[in-house]
């Protein structure tokens, strides 16, 4: 049975593995190999980035994408894996150009699939369906504290990355699911 205090110890167990990232992988796959189990422990109903661990060298968040939504490019600067439990959320890397980001490639994930991400990826995410999509996202570090970049979807400069403006996008994107939810005013 899935639950956070489990995923969070075998996530921890797996720090000391010799190939970390391959055992975080591991633990990953099995927990979304019955992705109705981690739906329904997480929940995802509503978009945003909840912190279910975070420490110095491992965070792990619940990322609900709301339907439609996309998250403009940024970085980590640690490894990452994502699971995805519910839904789809499609990846488009880049790489750095000179003033900017050239796109090198992309990667569709549904339940069920787990990816992981290099110290230096940089990715934006968008959630192509019409429901919300549930990920897992583990990373090797301190997601919250640590300095990284993140860039303007337009003018593609980059900035330091910002959490609470990333919140802000989960916010909105909630907010333009109001009126849908409510239905047409009578
Ligand atoms: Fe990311």
């Amino acid at each position: 049975m899935f639950s956070i205090d489990d995923l969070t110890g075998r996530c921890r167990a797996a720090l000391g593995e010799g190939d970390v990232r391959g055992a975080v992988k591991e633990v990953l796959a099995r927990a979304v190999s019955d992705p109705g189990a981690v739906a329904g422990a997480l929940g995802h109903e509503r978009g945003e980035l909840a912190v279910l661990h975070h420490s110095p060298d491992l965070t792990i968040l619940n990322v609900v994408w709301a339907p439609g939504m996309t998250l403009y490019p940024h970085d980590h600067r640690m490894w990452a894996a994502i699971a995805i439990y519910a839904g789809q959320e499609d990846n488009t890397f880049y790489r750095r150009r000179p003033g900017g980001l050239k796109t090198s490639g992309g990667k569709e994930l549904r339940d069920g699939d787990v990816i992981l991400l290099g110290d230096d990826t940089i990715h934006s995410v968008t959630n192509p369906r019409r429901q919300f999509t549930g990920a897992i996202h583990v990373y090797g570090g301190d997601f919250i504290n640590e300095p990284r970049s993140q860039w303007d979807p337009v003018t593609q400069e980059e900035q330091p990355y910002d959490l609470e403006q990333v919140r802000r996008e989960f916010a909105r994107a909630n907010g333009a699911r109001e009126p849908e939810r409510s239905g047409p005013a009578s």
